[in-house]
């Protein structure tokens, strides 16, 4: 169990980041260089102004039609991505370890709201879940890949939860959490994870569009 730690804690985590940040990278440039060479229109209409007043838009809650339209959808929607981005960063079992690792340390939020928090997540995961079972526009758009991505990101907030309460089992939910966070972070750039990293730009393009060549209203 110890020398296992040491490997999943160790070169696995190293190969874990890099894959993370390399990756990301890499997806992020490669894109900017499969525009440039096939579709290099697009830069003469990106706007700046526009781009970035349809990203402050659509991240602000109920600004758009189609938030409306769905408000339950939008509220889960955001609570999940708020609490999925700010609770691993801010969890002060994390903060320690970088601390202890590199010297780097920051705020971090109470352990009773980090629980809570990953709650959240995990609640978000069942509600997209069950709407991608029962609804049927949903579930014809739904593959199996839907599924996986979604048990990739839920498996870190069960496990780290598990570990972080000691019902059961402590050790084993800890390799567990450690190792499903890792995937977690390999599967962002390389699977449709990668919203995350092309989302800003979708947003920015089609902002873009509607504001610096049609003139129109950006739902
Ligand atoms: C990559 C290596 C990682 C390591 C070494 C690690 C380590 C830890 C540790 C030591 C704990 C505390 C358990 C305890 O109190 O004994 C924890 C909890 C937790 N971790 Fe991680 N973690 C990693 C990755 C991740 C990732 C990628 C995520 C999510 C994206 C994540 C989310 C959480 C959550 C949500 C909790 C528990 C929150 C709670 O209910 O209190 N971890 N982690
Ligand atoms: C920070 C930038 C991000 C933005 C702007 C963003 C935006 C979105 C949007 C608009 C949706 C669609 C919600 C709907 O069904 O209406 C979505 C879904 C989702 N996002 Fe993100 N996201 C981001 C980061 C992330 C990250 C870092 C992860 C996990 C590592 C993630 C995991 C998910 C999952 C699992 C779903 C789909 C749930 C489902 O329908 O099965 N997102 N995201």
């Amino acid at each position: 169990m110890h020398d296992l730690y040491i490997f999943i804690t160790g070169p696995l985590a190293w190969a874990a980041f890099i894959l993370f940040i390399g990756g990301s990278l890499y997806r992020l440039l490669a894109m900017l260089i499969l525009v440039n060479r096939k579709e290099r229109f697009i830069f003469s209409y990106m706007s700046l102004r526009y781009g970035l007043r349809s990203i402050l838009h659509w991240i602000t809650p109920f600004a758009t039609v189609n938030m409306r339209r769905h408000p339950v959808l939008t509220v889960v929607t955001f609570l999940f991505h708020i609490c999925l981005i700010v609770t691993p960063i801010f969890l002060l079992s994390h903060v320690i370890l970088w601390d202890e690792s590199w010297n780097l340390s920051w705020w971090s939020l109470p352990d009773g709201l980090a629980d809570f928090m990953t709650i959240i997540v995990i609640a978000g995961a069942i509600f997209f879940l069950i709407r991608r079972i029962v609804s049927p526009e949903v579930q014809f758009v739904t593959s199996a890949s839907d599924y996986i991505i979604l048990a990739i990101v839920a498996a870190p907030f069960v496990t780290g939860f598990l570990a972080y309460h000691q019902w059961f089992a402590y050790e084993f939910f800890m390799v567990l959490h450690i190792l499903t966070g890792e995937m977690m972070l390999v599967a962002i750039p390389f699977t449709r994870l990668s919203h995350m990293i092309y989302s800003p730009f979708t947003r920015a393009y089609m902002g873009s569009e509607f504001g610096g060549v049609r003139h129109a209203k950006d739902w």
